[in-house]
């Protein structure tokens, strides 16, 4: 099983961690099972397993059922879980116990939060709760409305700046890793050199993290989203779906399913 401290050994060794979301126990036995390092039960699944046009109505009980899915499918990754909007930026109490119930109940390994500087304290508390913590930084889906959509973040000197404080914020506090979404790929590289102690993975930012990320529905094609230019689509399961379902359905309307061999006497 990996663990935390795996991807910082991983880090320091120079070997490239790999992170996948899973939403339920089919598609997580699958990751697991092909040995990808980290699940993240992303709160992606917002948009992806509920239909959702973004992630802000994602409730802390959806995080914590489609978490437990994951968990009863996985032996070997690291499960980590989305804590979703509004479930920790209000008060720091609720933070703590909100990110407990994705333990507790949910069974993952640690949470995931979005924000910089300015959640410092919570980050800080619920890592003395002993619950692990992986930021998320640069394009924040969460805050999609205060952004204004789903940009680049940390094109000029001054947004770069203030990524780059996040960045070193939250390693001070304590992260066991770092999402990077969608910054350019020079301040992703200097963001993972500068934080000796802490993974960086990637999302839109380049090759120089210590790790990447994707969402699985959009690297299998699965979701039918026009996808944001750093997804790399591996397979077309859309097309591979329809065209069984379509077959099933001609063998069933021209009566050859089911047979007699996939019948009972
Ligand atoms: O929810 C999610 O899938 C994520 C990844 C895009 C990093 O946060």
């Amino acid at each position: 099983m990996i663990t935390t401290t795996n991807l910082l050994q991983m880090k320091k060794t120079g070997q490239k961690i790999t992170m996948l979301t899973a939403y339920d126990y089919s598609i997580a036995s699958i990751l697991d099972e092909a040995k990808v390092d980290v699940i993240l039960v992303g709160d992606s699944l917002g948009m992806v397993m509920l239909g959702y046009k973004d992630t802000i109505p994602v409730t802390m009980d959806e995080m914590v059922h489609h978490a437990k899915a994951v968990v009863r499918a996985c032996n070997h990754a690291l499960i980590i879980a989305d804590m979703p909007f509004l479930s920790y930026k209000v008060e720091i109490r609720d933070a703590v116990y909100n990110a407990g119930r994705l333990i507790k109940e949910g069974g993952a390994a640690g949470v995931k939060v979005e924000g910089g500087a300015e959640i410092i304290d919570i980050v800080s508390a619920i890592i003395k709760a002993d619950i692990p913590v992986m930021g998320h930084i640069g394009l924040t889906p969460q805050a999609v409305n205060q952004m204004g959509g789903y940009k680049v973040q940390g094109k000029d000197s001054k947004t770069a700046q203030k990524i780059f404080y996040d960045a070193q914020c939250l390693a001070d506090t304590g992260v066991s890793g770092l999402v990077l979404e969608c910054i350019p790929c020079k301040l992703a590289e200097e963001i993972t050199h500068t934080l000796p102690n802490t993974p960086t993975i990637g999302i839109g930012a380049g090759p120089h993290c210590d790790g990447q990320v994707l969402v699985s529905h959009d690297l299998l094609g699965l979701y039918n989203r026009k996808p944001p230019r750093f997804v790399r689509k591996y397979a077309d399961l859309t097309s591979i779906i329809t065209t069984a379902v379509e077959k099933f359905s001609k063998d069933v309307k021209e009566q050859n399913f089911p047979d007699l061999k996939e019948s009972y006497e």
